[in-house]
């Protein structure tokens, strides 16, 4: 295959023709669907001048029966077919197409286009399905009106669904059916969506606003319609907030979910049909943990989120992905933390990205929030489009406050409703109704890489100052090796270490209060504080204003010091974070130098004090007691030594335990209700500190705690305690206990996929050595199939991407059976392929004999007939 070609933002220009109306018809077959399209084609006004312009439209894996300009067929000489679509060398300026394919959805694997889902038919456009479908200009700036006639058999098939309304429906011949839909709003092809099956709805009613009433149906398959309550609750919190936070109201008289079993991702959101994987909808207390209610709420919001941050107004093309995804990543990351504890978001949300996406921007792959070229844009539906694009329009907010970005914000709705944009236009209109100077921010957009600002601070007594130089530098990242520096907003506090209150601000004359924002802009700058009363401890980057690395010569002494007074929640539990890594980094270099281990003390004595003070949000706490990932240690690290991190965590946990055993019993006992099961922040704060106490204890496994362990998981409250207990128990060295909760909890569940897929990913990111031959095990058993991605994900992805230990065994077998998964998904699904094997890529930042063990498989994944998909990430990862 010859080497796929990338696109270039900078050859963007607007289509020759585009589509204004749409009409469909899908006779739907397992093996041969046959699609009718009619295409109302016009000549881009912006191209008028150009003539003979040939109708070039995308398609892929169609077989073409007929074609037509305005009723006239045309000659096999009039039209060339090849394997990337259509071209018509001579059309009329306005006219009709006609075509008619024969696809086969039974045979994508893919999952994307139509595909088949247990018996059940639906699609997957976004980025570049709908080419799959029909020969069509499928690129997001154009938008059309859609008509869909679904054609099925009425008996397996008695649902038919697409996007917008039904207008029509009837009895066909041979036992069939049909029913029409037609989508008033103007829509690129990425948004189209079709279903068919046999569902069952689950039906509730919105008023809005303006007093209009929306009916609302989820969409799930017999056995599950147990399980929407809490889709819908959070459904209706949603639709209710963007009316009064965002003043966005919806749109059409309906609103549908569907819940799909094999999906490449978590949900779509095709216009007034949103398709979601199942488990991002489904939710019942004994199957889903708080964690999943939470990821359910938040996704529900997201996708609903996207009517207007994506639907009405969306992107000119793929380039501008996180002109959809970063401001619906944080319009839905507000919603969370509006109805939940909003810290206690903050901090997992900040959490994850300090791992994730700063490990993305240190790899091969780092990119910008807008890059400006891709081979596969399947590749970039990534944590710096989404998360870090989440965090650039966390920092315009900061910039121009909540009034101002949401006046920014209407502007943007009204002037491009209808229409598809680009970031200039976002950023334009938050530059217009501000009245700042938006240029230099502009760079967090083309610019990729973690921001690294080093932070030093003087406090003169004799005159009462206090002196802070920030220094900033953005390193090298693939194609971009200078940097410039970046507008960043610092939101900080001086915290006066005798008083342990915020003290006022007064920079260069100007008093700005306790708590403030001061703008870096040089590479250097020196900010000069006056009539600072007393010695301040300086708070920095409050909130995570900014998505950088802050580097503080914190003593150990001021980290406790923060962590006991900080104003800010979140720097609060920073500093706890960075007294223990503190800790775990001299443990790290006790372990390489093979000398005794001992406990730091002053971390004891901070965890001790959390432990004994009441706190109120008791989710906040459980955030605070729990240490720094495997993960995000590594990521401090300039050559990761994973099992020197291992040892250094395990070791830490294990010296909190022991010195705090009983601290951490009370705690566990204080948070056993048994109220029954509700997905609402307090409980979830109980549920997650408790566990997090009981985590500690089975740390050193005493006789107390397997006892609780046990007991836990025998009782069966819900999942969560369920989970935290089977966990636990199997991540430990009692598999006398483990093993038969495994079974019993395999034999209880067999039916249920979501479920089994804890399942697996409880046992394959067990410590012990022994997990590998457990991984293959379980990769035969009649519950996994490489087919479907959440299997992979539960079973896979977790072995690779979370038992950090043994995926880089040195034997490098861990390597070696994520490389043969990888390769047969390329075969059987790219865009999962080329997710799953992500960590082989960050391979420059491991010791040499790792270096070239990974090496060594990504050579082994080049030698096959690669998707595009996987091509791009591992010609990336291996220059
Ligand atoms: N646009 C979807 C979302 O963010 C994600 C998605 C992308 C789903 C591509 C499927 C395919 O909500
Ligand atoms: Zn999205």
């Amino acid at each position: 295959m010859s080497a796929p070609k990338p696109t270039h933002l900078s050859d963007y220009r607007p289509p020759a023709y585009r589509a204004t109306h749409t009409e469909l018809t899908f006779d739907l077959d397992s093996h041969a669907t046959r699609v009718k399209a009619r295409l109302h084609l016009e000549r881009h006004p912006e191209r008028a001048q150009e003539d003979d312009l040939p109708l070039e439209l995308k398609g892929a894996k169609l077989e073409l029966s007929s074609i037509a300009i305005d009723g006239q067929a045309l000659e096999p000489g009039e039209y060339q077919v090849d394997d990337k679509g259509l071209t018509v060398p001579k059309v009329p300026t306005r006219f009709h197409l006609d075509t008619e394919v024969v696809i086969n959805p039974q045979a994508n694997t893919a999952l994307e286009g139509l595909y088949q889902s247990n018996g059940m038919f639906c699609t997957q456009c976004e980025a570049q399905g709908f080419r799959r479908i029909t020969f069509y200009p499928d690129r997001p700036d154009v938008m059309a009106t859609f008509s869909t006639t679904v054609v099925g058999d009425k008996a397996s098939l008695p649902i038919l669904l697409s996007n917008g309304n039904p207008v029509e429906r009837g009895e066909l011949p041979g036992g069939k059916h049909f029913v029409t839909w037609e989508d008033p709003f103007s829509k690129p092809s990425y948004l189209f969506a079709l279903v068919a099956g046999d569902l069952e709805k689950v039906e509730d009613h919105f008023t809005t606003a303006s007093g209009r009433d929306v009916t609302l149906q989820i969409w799930v398959e017999k056995q599950n319609l147990g399980k929407t309550d809490h889709a819908m609750a959070s459904l209706k919190r949603a639709m209710r907030w963007d009316e009064e936070t965002y003043g966005r109201e919806y749109d059409l008289d309906l609103f549908m979910i569907v819940a799909v079993d094999d999906f490449n991702m978590g949900a779509m959101e095709n216009k007034g049909l949103n398709i979601f994987n199942s488990a991002a909808v489904l939710t019942h207390p004994q199957t889903a943990t708080d964690a999943t209610f939470q990821r359910v709420e938040g996704v529900v919001a997201h996708e609903y989120f996207h009517n207007w941050s994506g639907n009405r107004v969306t992107c000119r093309d793929w380039f501008q992905l996180s002109l959809k995804e970063g401001f619906t990543v944080f319009r839905d990351q507000s919603f969370s933390a509006d109805v939940n504890s909003a810290p206690v978001k903050r901090i997992e949300d900040v959490s994850f990205f300090r791992t994730a996406q700063f490990a993305e921007d240190a790899g091969p792959t780092a990119h910008p929030v807008r890059p400006d070229h891709y081979i596969e844009i399947g590749n970039f539906y990534t944590l710096t489009i989404y998360e870090k694009g989440a965090e650039v329009v966390r920092m315009l907010r900061h910039l121009l406050g909540w009034e101002a970005f949401r006046q920014g914000s209407d502007l943007y709705f009204s002037r491009f409703d209808g229409q598809a944009v680009t970031i200039e236009d976002f950023v334009g209109c938050m530059a217009e109704v501000s009245g700042l100077d938006l240029g230099q921010f502009m760079r967090w957009y083309s610019q990729a890489g973690t921001p690294e600002v080093d932070a030093h601070g003087e406090y003169d007594y004799a005159n009462a100052t206090y002196r802070l130089t920030l220094r900033q530098r953005t390193p090298a990242t693939p194609g971009q090796p200078h940097k410039l520096p970046l507008h960043i907003p610092i939101r900080m506090g001086l915290v006066g270490t005798k008083s342990g209150e915020d003290l006022t601000l007064t920079l260069e004359g100007e008093t700005l209060g306790r708590d403030a924002v001061i703008h870096l802009r040089e590479e250097e700058q020196s900010f000069l504080f006056t009539e600072v009363a007393e010695a301040p401890t300086p708070s920095l980057l409050r909130g995570f204003s900014a998505p950088v690395k802050l580097y503080y010569p914190y003593e150990r002494n001021e980290l406790a010091f923060l962590l006991a007074e900080d104003s800010d929640g979140f720097n609060r539990w920073d500093a706890g974070q960075r007294l223990a890594m503190l800790a775990i980094d001299d443990l790290i270099a006790a372990h390489r130098n093979g000398v005794e281990k001992v406990m730091d003390v002053r971390l004891v004595d901070a965890f001790r004090s959390l432990l004994t003070t009441s706190m109120k949000d008791k989710a906040v706490l459980a955030q605070m007691l729990v240490l720094p990932s495997e993960a995000y240690i590594a990521e401090q690290q300039p050559v990761v030594d994973v099992d020197a991190i291992h040892a250094a965590r395990t070791f830490v946990k294990q010296s909190l335990a022991l010195a705090l055993r009983d601290e951490f019993l009370a705690i566990y006992e204080a948070n056993t209700s048994d109220a029954p099961y509700a997905p609402e922040p307090e409980q979830i704060g109980e549920r997650s500190l408790k566990n997090v106490a009981l985590g500690y204890l089975m740390a050193i496994e005493d006789e107390k705690a397997v006892e609780l362990a046990e007991r836990q998981f025998e009782a069966k409250h819900n999942m969560t305690d369920v989970r935290a207990a089977l966990t636990l128990l199997t991540h430990s060295s009692r598999q006398d206990l483990a093993d038969p909760a495994l079974k019993a909890f395999a034999q209880k569940w067999a039916s249920d996929p979501l479920v089994m897929d804890q399942w697996f990913t409880i046992q394959v990111t067990r410590p012990q050595p022994d997990v590998l031959d457990r991984v293959k095990f379980l990769m035969e058993h009649p519950a996994f199939s490489l087919k479907n991605p959440n299997r992979v994900r539960a079973l896979i992805g977790a072995f690779a991407g979370q038992n950090r230990v043994n995926f880089h065994r040195l034997d490098g077998e861990g390597y070696k059976l994520l490389a043969d998964v990888v390769i047969e998904l390329n075969r059987l699904n790219p865009e999962i392929a080329a997710r799953l094997v992500i960590p082989l890529t960050r391979w420059k930042r491991f010791d040499d004999t790792r270096q070239g063990l990974m090496k060594a498989e990504l050579e082994r994944i080049r030698q096959e007939d690669l998707s595009p998909n996987l091509y791009e990430i591992i010609e990336k990862a291996l220059n």
